[in-house]
């Protein structure tokens, strides 16, 4: 049985819907449903639903709603729960519906350094796949698309729904940011799960993942899900568990899903900050991007171009992508993108247009060796100390700071030699020099033998 809600999930030629809550508030009560679950007992659709309904009307309180999330957290929800959960919340705001199997978005769990989506998404789009890219912002010691979009002057990341399909349709590709419509309880769940230690949990990330990517239209996902010490699901079995059970609630409601379990052991490719990031992205688009970034990028989009039926394997699929970066096919629809979205295209062939830092400076080995590990969320974190992430909500974010590795795991490094640069703003030296300390001593190992394994950039890639 597929999870549908007033039969509406699978309707077509509808643009934007919002679909009314079915309650029926006699029958349930808050504390019912929070002890059921406490008790470790399985809960229906329509409690989940009256429950999720309640929340985004305000009738739900706040504390009520992190009671149940902490009795998920300690006795889980099983597969029909957890799509009960991921619909509930999927139909608490706007679902944008598309016409044909051949409309296909990437998501990724989150990582450092992680600019993929500007490489593969224009890739995608290229080679025939329809992109509707709803992004988020950047999140702890993780940069966010949308702000890493808009550090090119104009770029327009709030887009009405309508406007953001016309587009996909028209252009092939739009990226826009997290809507207040699109799964609004999503937002107050989030919220709330953040501050009381019940993120890590494979259904509440499931639904939450899920009910934002099928609110978008999407027929079909791929998921990147990162794993090792800068990434939020830190051992590969976490990383397993979460994909199938992504793959599970994708097939309730009948969308195509490839996940693709990545490593994030180190930040992908050598760039970390804003406007730095959309450089490196151009030039992978041109084909002189980092080894590992312009691999997993292909492999995306590869993913991607197959789901849609525009190449009959993922290895074909992978082979279109190439060649659209080859042919500048790619780096075109990322220019248009951003004319069509009010951004200075220029940027494509003028880097001097995008906002950067003037100062740069060079941190510099200490002794002599192999770099044996990389402390990614260190890495991360001395971005967004330079003012190129958020601490808070309310931060405004410097786009042109950030850290350019010269060195990757396995790399041999002389004593004096270059690490990492820091672009970085006049006033910020003492931090800088806090920074040159923090990475010589911990952020990044030195062995003096190279190390003998270093980890694949896929570890395993499954489809439904
Ligand atoms: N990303 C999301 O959107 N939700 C989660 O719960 C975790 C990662």
């Amino acid at each position: 049985m597929k999870p549908k809600r007033n039969n509406t999930m699978t309707k077509k030629k509808v643009a934007v819907k919002k679909t009314q809550a079915d309650q029926n508030p006699m029958r349930f009560t808050a504390s019912g449903i929070i002890s059921k679950k406490r008790d470790g007992k399985k809960l229906t659709n329509d409690e989940i639903r009256w429950f999720i309904d309640g929340l985004t009307s305000g009738q739900i309180a706040d504390y009520q709603m992190t009671a149940l999330l902490m009795a998920i957290f300690i006795n889980g929800l099983d597969k029909k729960e957890t799509a009960y959960l991921t619909d509930a919340m999927l139909y608490s705001g706007d679902v944008v519906e598309f016409e044909g199997r051949d409309v296909i978005d990437k998501h990724s769990t989150g990582g450092v350094g992680d600019k993929a989506s500007f490489i593969l998404a224009p890739i995608a789009a290229a080679c025939g796949v329809k992109v509707p890219m709803i992004a988020g912002r950047g999140l702890g010691h993780t940069g966010g698309t949308v702000d890493k979009i808009e550090s090119v002057k104009g770029f327009k990341t709030e887009l009405p729904l309508k406007k953001f399909k016309e587009m996909v349709e028209k252009e092939g590709l739009s990226l826009i940011g997290q809507t207040k419509t699109i799964a609004p309880a999503d937002k107050k769940i989030y919220a709330l799960r953040d501050v009381t230690g019940t993120v890590e949990s494979i259904p509440l990330i499931t639904a939450s993942i899920m009910s934002k990517k099928l609110a978008e239209g999407a027929s079909g996902l791929v998921m990147d899900i990162k794993t090792g010490s800068g990434a939020f699901m830190s051992t590969l079995p976490k990383a397993r568990a979460l994909a199938k059970s992504l793959r599970d609630t994708a097939s309730r409601f009948d969308k195509s899903m490839m996940t693709m379990i990545t490593d994030m052991n180190q930040p992908l490719g050598l760039a970390i900050g804003n406007s730095l990031e959309i450089v490196e992205s151009i030039e992978t688009l041109r084909g002189k991007g980092p080894k590992d970034l312009t691999e997993i990028s292909v492999q995306l989009a590869g993913g991607m171009i197959y789901l849609a039926g525009k190449a009959k394997s993922h290895k074909a699929g992978i082979a279109k992508a190439k060649k659209s970066i080859k042919d500048g096919s790619a780096l075109k629809v990322f220019k248009d993108m951003i004319k069509n979205q009010g951004g200075d295209e220029l940027v494509v062939d003028d880097y001097s247009r995008l906002p950067m830092a003037k100062e740069v400076y060079e941190v510099k080995a200490q002794k002599a060796g192999y770099i044996s590990q990389v402390n990614c969320k260190a890495l991360g974190l001395h971005c967004v100390s330079l003012g190129g992430g958020r601490m808070k909500a309310s931060d405004k974010i410097d786009f042109g700071v950030g850290l350019v590795l010269t060195k990757k795991i396995g790399d041999k490094v002389k004593k004096g030699e270059t690490l990492l640069k820091v672009y970085h703003n006049k006033s910020q030296l003492k931090l800088v020099e806090q920074i040159d300390v923090a990475i010589n001593k911990s952020d990044i190992k030195l062995s003096a033998t190279k190390p003998k394994t270093t980890k694949p950039l896929v570890y395993e890639i499954k489809e439904n």
